[in-house]
């Protein structure tokens, strides 16, 4: 298991401050979406799933497994089920959105748009039903719905060092 420091460590790598289809630094978005989940939530696990979520474009995945592929790695690293869960759902989350709520495509930017073909499409019927009955549900649309708003390139970004407990909380909670 990685330590908190070493996460943060992770996060401070200059590959993170480059833009990743959208118009700021990779870590921008994933600081903000997990400032987003923290304040709405103050759950650990889903401030760090937020953190952490996009970790799979770091390594070269292409669009349909880089979430897939960042849940393997918040795994890998030590953290829970549910963390890589959370993770591992959010381009589902996504697809079920475009689906089911018609305001939902209003709200995705220009890339996000883009990118759904190749992820995918809007899921299936049946694909519906079987995401709306899993646990993880709820976290995983929370989760998407705080991605597609954190992506304002104009906020300043604060100091990571910030998210020091939190990741020292969720992966406490993993053992
Ligand atoms: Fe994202």
């Amino acid at each position: 298991m990685v330590s908190a420091r070493e996460v943060i460590d992770l996060l401070s790598q200059p590959e993170l401050l480059e833009n990743f289809g959208e118009e700021l630094p990779l870590i921008d978005h994933l600081v903000q979406t997990s400032e987003v989940l923290w304040h709405d939530s103050g759950d650990c696990e889903l401030a760090v799933a937020g953190l952490l979520h996009d970790l799979g474009w770091w390594t070269g995945s292409n669009e349909s497994q880089h979430a897939s592929e960042g849940s393997r790695l918040v795994r890998e690293l030590g953290f829970s089920e549910r963390v890589g869960q959370l993770i591992g759902l959010h381009v589902t989350a996504k697809r079920y959105l475009v689906r089911t709520d018609p305001r939902y495509w209003g709200r995705l930017s220009k890339e996000s748009r883009a990118t759904l073909v190749e992820q995918g499409g809007q899921l299936a019927l049946d694909e519906v039903k079987r995401f709306e009955a899993s646990p993880f549900f709820d976290d995983a649309v929370r989760l998407r719905l705080a991605d597609d708003m954190a992506k304002d390139p104009h906020r300043v970004r604060g100091d990571i060092e910030k998210f020091y407990p939190i990741i020292a909380e969720a992966l406490e909670r993993a053992h």
